[in-house]
């Protein structure tokens, strides 16, 4: 059941709810603000197994917009530090924290999704962007600059020190961003990554980039430091990935340590025909379960205790994960228990609620 325990690499993670990722836009200079010390310390508390902090950028022209969080300098790396304490100090000890580190190619320089979430305009300072190939994510976009074999260089260099700042500074486990069109996905698709070096065309060549970052970021961390990726299941288009292709690339995590996956899908065309509903993505993750050995997680309008708990017990996914469900209720968690009839740790001072 969601209530029942999980190992991912070295953690045994008590339950298997997940805080999903969450982007706040919230940040100055890629340093978090009050807004992310109220939203963590909540989230903090919230009884799920894993609480995972929000897409942070590796370097700072890898963000989607001016008001993303980094980890690509003193000041963001002190931020996220103090903030990572204040949240674990509410929450219980049966509650782990990881972060994704992310890097938004050809989807960087943009307007905050309330602001328009289009390409930033001349006056909003907008930067030169970044991707396998020249090609915008839509036409009134910026047009990336392709990446020379030395940006690639310097990219995985990004994730490794990311990646070592985020253990030094406490975190629990790392989730590298592989889908919702930002770099990782950019290489991995035909639609936006046209190379004709070792890095684009076959399956094999388009999967090169996101693996040897994964290889370089598992290459530094503690033995069994749990390290995952959050891929596309399926682009939705025709000509793009497919649930085969993602399966093929899962297969390919597994032989290089990957802890666990977070089947998502979609982000890297601009109107893919999704059939948005409750559970949309969870054949994703269960095609992925079922032709691997890789421990998966779902993600998608997942709201309901009984039928999320219907995913674990049907062997669809290991884990699931929830993004709105907890904005609308950070309470998710204590209220599925009540459902599931399971005893849960609350903070004591809220602990007459139940
Ligand atoms: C406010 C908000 C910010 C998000 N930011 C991220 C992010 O930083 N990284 C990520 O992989 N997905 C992000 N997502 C997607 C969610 O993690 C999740 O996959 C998606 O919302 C579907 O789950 P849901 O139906 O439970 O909300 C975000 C979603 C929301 C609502």
């Amino acid at each position: 059941m969601i209530f029942s325990p999980i190992k991912i690499g070295r953690l045994e993670v008590s339950n298997r709810i997940v805080v999903a990722p969450m982007c706040q836009y919230s940040a100055i200079n890629g340093i978090m603000t009050d807004w992310h010390t109220q939203h963590l310390m909540q989230l903090g508390y919230s009884s799920a197994g894993l609480i995972m902090v929000e897409a942070t950028a590796v370097e700072k022209i890898g963000r989607i917009t001016h008001n993303c969080v980094g980890l690509y300098n003193n000041k963001c790396i002190f931020s996220l530090k103090k903030n990572l304490q204040l949240a674990k100090s509410v929450a219980s000890n049966k509650s782990y924290f990881g972060i994704q580190l992310a890097h938004a190619g050809r989807k960087a320089s943009t307007q905050r999704p309330w602001e328009g979430r289009s390409a930033l305009t001349k006056e909003e300072k907008p930067w030169k962007t970044i991707c396998p190939s020249p090609i915008p994510f839509q036409e009134t976009w910026h047009v990336p600059y392709e990446m020379k074999l030395f940006d690639i260089e310097r990219v995985k260099k990004q994730f490794i020190s990311a990646s070592i700042k985020a253990v030094e500074i406490g975190f629990d486990l790392i989730e590298i961003h592989g889908t919702h069109g930002y770099l990782l996905h950019q290489f991995l698709s035909p639609i936006s990554n046209k190379r004709k070096d070792k890095y684009g065309g076959k399956l094999e060549n388009r999967m090169r980039f996101p693996l040897e970052i994964f290889s370089s970021v598992k290459g530094v961390l503690p033995k069994d430091f749990p390290l995952g990726m959050r891929i596309t299941g399926t682009e939705w288009e025709n000509n793009g990935i497919d649930e085969n292709e993602a399966t093929i690339f899962v297969k390919e995590l597994e032989k290089i340590g990957c802890h666990y996956v977070c089947v998502s899908s979609g982000g890297n065309t601009p109107n893919p025909k999704i059939p948005v509903g409750p559970h949309y993505q969870v054949h994703l993750a269960n095609k992925i379960k079922k032709n691997t050995k890789m421990v998966v997680r779902t993600v998608g309008m997942i709201t309901d205790p009984l039928k999320a708990n219907n995913i674990i017990i049907n062997q669809d996914a290991d884990m699931v994960a929830m993004a709105r469900a907890f904005l609308s209720n950070p309470r998710w968690v204590w209220d599925a228990a009540k459902v599931l009839n399971h005893d849960i740790e609350v903070p004591p001072q809220y602990a007459r609620r139940i």
